[in-house]
């Protein structure tokens, strides 16, 4: 079966964008390719990381649109003129809108660093550590029109430590996260994948 194309979105240091990259060069049976990155701001580490790589990139920042709503649309045509297979969400800090997810939904893959349906939002590891979690984590999902409530594919938990700064528990969370992430991709590439409810179902009996 050909590659799985995907598009990756991101806002910052693209961490699990090149873990992605890495996967893909480093093993030809990945399943998967990214054929365009793309970002809601320029001069981020994630967009060099993709021209390092070679990449086609594109940015689409929401001020320079009438709306919301004009620059959701204006990021689903961007997205869609690389025919992808799935979108991934790396690190992409907006939430996406009506038009995204009617063209998307059900290929668009979040990434968030907290044990969902806990600590939801752009605050994740901040929020788990000011509630005193002792476990906390990422969840790896598919992106529904809630803020990260769509149906979980993937989590790993990673153990909170009494002398944890949001950095620091940011860190070990990003390393469990990384391969999470490569994990989860690959699977539903080369695995395809049924999403029943609330239930994912990746493997075998799965399509794509
Ligand atoms: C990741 O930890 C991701 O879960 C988080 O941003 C980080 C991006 O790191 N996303 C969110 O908080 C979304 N709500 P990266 O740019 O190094 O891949």
């Amino acid at each position: 079966m050909a590659a799985a194309r995907l598009v990756v979105l991101v806002s910052g240091s693209g961490t699990n964008l090149q873990a992605l990259l890495d996967a893909i060069s480093e093993d030809p049976q990945y399943g998967a390719e990214i054929v365009a990155v793309g970002a809601d701001r320029d001069e981020i580490a994630g967009l060099e990381r993709a021209e390092r790589a070679g990449l086609p990139t594109f940015v689409c920042k929401v001020k320079e649109y009438d709306s919301r709503d004009a620059w959701d649309a204006a990021l689903a045509d961007a997205v869609s003129a690389y025919e992808p297979d799935l979108v991934v969400s790396a690190g992409f800090m907006k939430i996406v809108g009506k038009e995204f997810l009617a063209r998307f939904g059900g290929r668009f893959v979040n990434t968030h660093p907290a044990l969902l349906p806990s600590f939801p939002g752009a605050h994740g590891v901040r929020d788990a550590l000011a509630y005193g979690a002792k476990v906390t984590g990422c969840t790896v999902h598919f992106v529904d029109d809630g803020v990260d409530t769509g149906p979980i594919i993937a989590q790993g938990v990673v153990a909170v430590r009494d002398e944890d700064d949001e950095a620091a528990l940011h860190e070990r969370i990003k390393e469990v996260e990384r391969q999470l992430l490569v994990d989860v991709v690959g699977r539903l590439a080369r695995n395809g994948y049924s999403i029943e409810g609330r239930k994912v179902h990746v493997g075998e009996h799965g399509h794509r």
